[in-house]
């Protein structure tokens, strides 16, 4: 089905106010169909307007980045990038999925055979001269991978003595946005010097918490470091959503700790729940999304609706 756009997120593609956008609509130069106050607009007429109005626009339009935190281990980070990824890929949108925690858990669940690699995201980290694009592997999930080997835990340190060490994946990534729509980063479980390149070259964050005691005090230091990243490195840099997962139902715990967060962070905790799942386990063994593994779960399903939510701009 077309993807369908509100008169704002079209006003953010053509770089136009949204006054433009009704004139245009007025004008017959764009469709788009009138519900209640406001425009549904499909999202093939914007792309042939873009195509007529100013060619390189359209090719020149680049990838969301969005970078999957947080500082804390076995939350879930890697489990959604990749579910999320190739749910985004199942909507039709091209992604890229950058694995930048030296365990290469992402890479492995992706199905690459880690130990065969001979470059990695480290090589275009710390030398320049590389081309990117030469390192990311495509996969049978349909999404491409930039994969990690153990050689990034080095990169944590050579960083450091790098100019502009902060800004580092920024740069690499400025030279595969064209090809994607979508790039997401899997970060490891620190808040160590890869977190903050990918803070400071994302565009959004999701966060995966697990529902347990002591949840919000933990996602408390880590909206500290986004605040510090957006003051210093990314104005821009914005919070998509919480995302609850391996949630657990049955039990009163993980109930409470999910109305604890919606309690703390008001508006920012997503209405999808990723729950506890055996299935979700064993997929990554499989070297399989959980699309791949059991189509019709849940979890898949729910992986699917998260996907939808955060596909735009
Ligand atoms: N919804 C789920 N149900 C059951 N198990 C899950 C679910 N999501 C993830 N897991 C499992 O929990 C473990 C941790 O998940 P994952 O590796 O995605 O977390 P992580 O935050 O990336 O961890 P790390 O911080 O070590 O990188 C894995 O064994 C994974 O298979
Ligand atoms: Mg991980």
């Amino acid at each position: 089905m077309e993807r369908l756009l509100s008169t704002q997120e079209v006003a953010d593609r053509l770089s136009v106010d949204t006054k433009t956008v009704l004139r245009y609509l007025r004008a017959g130069k764009l469709s788009g169909s009138r519900i209640g106050r406001e425009y549904r607009i499909p999202e093939g007429a914007v792309e042939s307007l873009l195509r007529r109005t100013n060619p390189t626009a359209a090719a020149e339009r680049t990838a969301v980045v969005t970078a999957v935190v947080n500082q804390k281990g076995g939350v879930g980070k890697t489990t959604t990038t990749f579910n999320l990824g190739v749910g985004l890929q199942r909507l039709g949108r091209r992604v890229l999925l950058v694995d930048l925690d030296p365990q290469a858990a992402l890479s492995a669940s992706a199905g690459i055979p880690v130990a065969h690699l001979t470059a990695s995201v480290y090589q275009a980290l710390i030398d320049d001269g590389i081309d990117p694009r030469g390192i990311v592997r495509e996969t049978l999930s349909g999404v491409d991978v930039l994969p990690a080997t153990i050689d990034l835990a080095a990169a944590e340190v050579e960083l450091v003595s790098m100019t502009l060490r902060e800004l580092v994946l920024r740069d690499v990534l400025d030279q595969l946005r064209s090809r994607y729509d979508h790039i997401l980063i899997d970060c490891p479980p620190s808040l160590g010097l890869l977190t903050i390149n990918a803070l400071a070259a994302a565009d959004r964050v999701i966060i995966p918490q697990q529902c347990e005691y002591l949840a919000t005090r933990g996602l408390t230091l880590l909206l500290r470091t986004l605040d510090k990243v957006r003051a210093r490195l990314n104005r821009n840099l914005r919070i998509e959503g919480i995302l609850p997962t391996m949630f657990d139902g049955r039990t009163t715990h993980a109930n409470e700790v999910l109305g604890e967060l919606r309690t703390a962070f008001p508006g920012q905790v997503f209405d999808v729940v990723i729950k506890d799942s055996v299935r979700v386990k064993e997929s990554p063994a499989a070297g399989l999304s959980i699309f791949d593994y059991d189509a019709g779960h849940d979890v898949a399903q729910a992986y699917q609706r998260l996907a939808k939510e955060v596909d735009h701009a």
